[in-house]
């Protein structure tokens, strides 16, 4: 994948702009004190890249800035007053003592989300300043490492931030964060799972063994913390971001069914730090029959809010602030930083536009009967296999397809549970899947018939599901039970 090393080259053009611009006086002002001098908020809403882009033709820009000194802040929501609360408390090094990198997590995340907040949170400058003090944070905790030893929550805590700000752990000024980080696998579950969501975040390899363990973690929600199975839910929607684990959707419903029913009679779940990760835990999952009711929660967090707009500290006020904003901890991996990262999921959509081309050249309005071969295997050394040829109208949804081949042999009979987003398929050729035993079928969309001796690499699984699943010329479908 590709990132912009957008810091180091930055800064300095950055400085060079502010002069130009007689920025100066934003400076003085916002020092220790809640700004009240700021850029239009299109400016300040600008992302990097965007900067960047400004910054190139900045002759014909400069006109743009407008300050507007006389308009009154005012705080509406309580995420507005937890944010101007966190500006306030920002040191002169431009951080927040131990936690500049939650706090710049969070206000990098809102920012994104939130237009409204843009006069609120600080201007782009400020924000490089702040940028800056976390990387010296990250050089001192790596010159130090052997004094005091870097500990993986902590790791973890600086990866994200990196992540949220566009830059990429896994080449900080030499250094593979993510490699380091994955080195020793936490003993315990809740740093095991922000460590895994930090090297997900990163886009970065998951192993199997950590897949493991979280859907351990899943599978026995009722036996861990509140805490602890927040943040594998967290991780693991951050993993099914990635298409080669997209089969792994379902294995979030069990354990966000189990922390729904733990919400307290105040709408809580416990503390206000708890609250904080099961609500983001919960978001975006409302369709999977998980009882819990997202306003008492958020009644009750705002119910723990000081008059000054803080939760307690700084870090936890950030921890509320990912709460209360709809995007979280959750999201850091899909944040589009510079609008052409190479990776995998963006290989598939890539590999869509190319074919939706081809197919436009092919002339799409032209009804074809085309044939396609749909394979199973059953086990991880293919103790079974059986191939059926179909054809059908090009455009064929391949759950039709599903159903041709059941009608025509009984081997591929299947059931599958009906989802908002479409049919799961959950048992094939009489074999059902085993969250417990990870024994899963998997959906491949092959260019060739599957061959035992060189099975087909999970980058072949299907990017979308069955009802989504269009045959096109030429395809080669197998479903795969094995265990993963
Ligand atoms: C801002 O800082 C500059 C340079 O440090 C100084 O000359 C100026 O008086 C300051 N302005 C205010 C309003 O403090
Ligand atoms: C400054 O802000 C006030 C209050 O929001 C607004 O009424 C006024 O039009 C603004 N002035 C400029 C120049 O944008
Ligand atoms: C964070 O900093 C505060 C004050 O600087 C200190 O009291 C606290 O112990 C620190 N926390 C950690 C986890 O280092
Ligand atoms: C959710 O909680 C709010 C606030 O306590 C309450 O007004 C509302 O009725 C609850 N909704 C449901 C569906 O229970
Ligand atoms: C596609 O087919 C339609 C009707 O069959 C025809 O009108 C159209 O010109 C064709 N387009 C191309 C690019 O061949
Ligand atoms: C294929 O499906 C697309 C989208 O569903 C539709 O627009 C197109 O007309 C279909 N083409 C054929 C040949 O059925
Ligand atoms: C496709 O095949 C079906 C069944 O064999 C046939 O009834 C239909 O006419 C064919 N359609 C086209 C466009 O060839
Ligand atoms: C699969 O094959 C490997 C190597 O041939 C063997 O070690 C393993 O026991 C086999 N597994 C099963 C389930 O047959
Ligand atoms: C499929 O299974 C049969 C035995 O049922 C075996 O003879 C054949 O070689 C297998 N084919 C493949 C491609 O594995």
């Amino acid at each position: 994948m590709l990132y912009v090393p957008l810091i180091v080259g930055f800064s300095l053009v950055a400085f060079g702009y502010t002069q130009d611009l007689e920025l100066q006086p934003a400076y003085n002002q916002s020092i220790g004190t809640k700004r009240n001098t700021k850029l239009t908020t299109e400016a300040a809403a600008m992302t990097p890249p965007q900067m960047m882009m400004m910054i190139t033709t900045t002759t014909t820009t400069t006109t743009d800035f407008n300050f507007n000194t006389s308009a009154p802040v005012e705080y509406e929501t309580s995420m507005q007053r937890a944010l101007a609360w966190l500006v306030t408390q920002r040191n002169q090094d431009y951080g927040w003592n131990n936690d500049t990198a939650k706090v710049l997590m969070a206000l990098q995340l809102v920012q994104l989300e939130e237009a409204t907040i843009a006069s609120i949170v600080p201007a782009q400058l400020e924000m490089q300043l702040s940028m800056k003090q976390l990387e010296v944070e990250i050089v001192i905790l790596l010159w130090r490492h052997h004094e005091i030893p870097i500990t993986p929550p902590k790791l973890a805590q600086y990866t994200l931030a990196l992540n949220s700000l566009c830059q990429d752990p896994r080449q900080f000024h030499g250094h593979d964060l993510i490699g380091t980080l994955q080195h020793h696998e936490p003993p315990h579950d809740l740093d095991f799972a922000y460590a895994t969501l930090a090297a997900c975040s990163s886009k970065a390899h998951v192993r199997k063994k950590q897949i493991r363990r979280l859907l351990d973690i899943a599978n026995t929600a009722n036996d861990h913390n509140i805490d602890t199975v927040s943040m594998t839910i967290i991780a693991l929607k951050c993993i099914v971001k990635d298409h080669r684990h997209r089969n792994l959707q379902h294995s979030i419903r069990r354990p966000c069914i189990s922390l729904g029913r733990q919400q307290m009679p105040d709408g809580g779940f416990g503390n206000v730090y708890n609250t904080a990760l099961a609500l983001q835990a919960l978001q975006d999952v409302s369709d999977i029959g998980a009882y819990w009711n997202r306003t008492a929660a958020i009644l009750y967090l705002e119910s723990k809010q000081d008059p000054d707009g803080a939760f307690t500290d700084a870090g936890l006020t950030a921890d509320v602030v990912l709460a209360l904003n709809s995007k979280g901890l959750g999201n850091i991996r899909s944040l589009e930083c510079d609008g052409h990262e190479s990776d995998l999921e963006n290989h598939v959509e890539l590999d869509g536009i190319t074919k939706s081309i081809a197919s436009h050249m092919y002339n799409d309005s032209d009804p074809r009967n085309i044939t396609v071969s749909y394979t199973l295997w059953v086990g991880t050394n293919v103790s079974e296999n059986y191939t059926v040829w179909l054809t059908a109208l090009r455009n064929t949804s391949f759950y039709s397809i599903m159903q041709m081949a059941a009608d025509a042999d009984p081997h591929y009979n299947f059931e599958a549970s009906e989802w908002p987003n479409g049919h799961y398929v959950h048992t094939l050729a009489g074999y059902k899947e085993e969250p417990m035993g990870y024994h899963y079928w998997l959906l491949y969309r092959l260019p060739e018939l599957p061959d035992p001796q060189t099975p087909p690499a999970n980058q072949l699984v299907a990017p979308v599901g069955v009802d989504d699943l269009l045959i096109e010329e030429g395809d080669h479908y197998l479903f795969w039970y094995k265990k993963l």
